[in-house]
């Protein structure tokens, strides 16, 4: 898909808008960014849905990915205190262990030089930290590869990390094929069933309040329960939201994070200068912290945020972010009227790898996202966690886990390329996805 919306992208260089078909549904492709704007931003009340209106609700997609209008916006507004710096601070002692758990698997393989397949391994670290940070779980998917997570994981994703970006994308971009549309609705049986579970035996535990932990199924809880206590006569964070929620941080946060990581390493095991910046500065913190990251010297690292910024620009995981008009809208200097059930799509991908806006954007450069480069940038040219009322709301947690990751591997290993790396990189075409076909492979070194 990502290749096909760049050829669209690329025909029609001076337009501001393209209408094309997905099958039979017409999409229109938004590339100017101001156009963007007034879509994503300025006219969300008529653009506010991803695909609800077009599924029918079952108790598993009761999420904030899904849901539209009122209900939407109860439920978002009620979870971005979940993501506050506070609460996300309160998680860092868990995000610490599973680092911990990674370092040991990755110092094996410094010890024997064995290539280390890096999406493999940024993914089950992933699922440890999701495990951990939202369920309070600590299943271990980095020592196990059967752990019940992982296979939870498999389940639902089919058996490939591709699929589930797919996943994601059909969910968060819903290009409008009814099948695949009830294909994504058709989560398995086990995939509800474990969320459903999981939630009962987790409220059975934590009535003995030694139990309660900083995990986001907690803070969902406590939703409910101050909702209890205020005597609303709606309970908004019923079970059904609350497993919704709890599978929907599963889906979106696991995928996006090992393709963003490992991604991250491959540009760093081809620009060993980059990388050597990144692990000075690292040392430079730990240096003045005692060896630890706290979340309050996360804004310090300020090389590796521009490093995270520009993987993130060369690699969007998410290519293609689309929306439902959801009331007659006219494009603002032009006859074009939108109706309803129309669905928009802005190409990130195509605009992180436009000339106009990077200058050699195949080049991995992190000097983009100085402060000045980043101020002198063209508004929405930059979207990889989306924009507008509906962005990422996991954005904080992403880049508080990957900054983590990158901490604990980037002092005291380098990553290089080896035999069984592909240069360049293979990008899959198949599908809505951003990834690769192959495994990345690299090796590591004990610096
Ligand atoms: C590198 C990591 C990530 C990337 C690049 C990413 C990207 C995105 C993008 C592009 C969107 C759509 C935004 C829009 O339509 O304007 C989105 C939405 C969302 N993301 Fe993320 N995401 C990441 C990590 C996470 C994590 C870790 C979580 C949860 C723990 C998460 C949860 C969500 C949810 C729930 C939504 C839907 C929000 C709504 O509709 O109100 N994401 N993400």
């Amino acid at each position: 898909m990502a290749n096909r919306i760049e050829l669209i992208y690329r025909a029609y260089p001076k337009h501001k808008f393209i209408g094309y078909y997905e099958l039979l549904r017409p999409i229109l492709l938004i590339k100017d960014p101001e156009l963007i704007e007034e879509i994503f931003v300025k006219n969300f009340h008529c653009f506010h849905d991803r695909l609800s209106k077009l599924v029918p609700l079952n108790r598993i997609n009761q999420h904030v990915a899904f849901l539209s209008s009122i209900k939407w916006r109860q439920v978002r507004s009620k979870l971005v205190p979940t993501f506050s710096p506070m609460k996300l601070k309160m998680m860092c002692d868990s995000l610490y262990k599973c680092t911990q758990v990674l370092n040991s698997r990755i110092s094996e393989h410094a010890q024997t030089s064995k290539p280390i397949n890096t999406k493999d391994m940024m993914t089950r670290f992933a699922l440890d930290v999701i495990g951990n940070c939202a369920f309070g779980l600590e299943f271990d998917a980095m020592k196990d590869t059967n752990s019940e997570f992982r296979k939870i994981g498999k389940t639902m994703v089919g058996t490939t990390s591709e699929n589930s970006i797919r996943r994601l994308i059909r969910l968060l971009d819903p290009s409008g094929i009814l099948k695949k549309l009830f294909d994504f609705q058709d989560i398995s049986p086990k995939v509800d069933t474990f969320f459903f579970n999981l939630l009962k035996t987790t409220k059975e535990l934590r009535k003995n309040e030694s139990m309660k932990r900083n995990d986001f199924i907690q803070l969902m809880l406590n939703i409910r329960n101050k909702e209890l206590a205020d005597g609303d006569k709606n309970i908004i964070f019923n079970d059904d939201i609350i497993a919704s929620n709890m599978f929907v941080f599963f889906l979106a946060g696991f995928e996006t994070i090992s393709t963003t990581l490992s991604f991250c390493l491959y540009e760093l095991a081809l620009n060993p200068d980059i990388q050597e910046r990144v692990h000075n500065e690292i040392k430079q913190i730990r240096d003045s912290h005692n060896g630890v990251l706290d979340y309050s010297s996360l804004n310090q690292l300020t090389y590796m945020d521009m490093v995270l910024s520009e993987t993130l620009r060369k690699y969007p995981p998410v290519p293609l972010m689309t929306r439902v008009c959801t009331e007659t809208y006219q494009i603002p200097g032009s006859d074009i009227v939108l109706h309803p059930y129309i669905f928009v799509s802005v190409p990130v991908f195509s605009i992180h790898h436009d000339e106009r806006y990077y200058e050699n954007p195949e080049k991995f450069d992190p000097e983009r996202f100085t402060e000045q480069n980043i101020a002198r940038r063209i508004p929405n040219t930059y979207m990889p966690f989306g924009l507008g009322p509906r962005i990422c709301i996991g954005l904080r947690f992403a880049k508080m886990e990957i900054k983590y990751c990158l901490f604990e591997l980037l002092h005291q290993y380098k990553f290089l390329p080896c035999d069984k790396t592909d240069i360049p990189i293979k990008i899959s075409s198949k599908g809505t996805l951003y990834t690769t076909d192959k495994p990345i492979w690299l090796t590591v070194k004990k610096i």
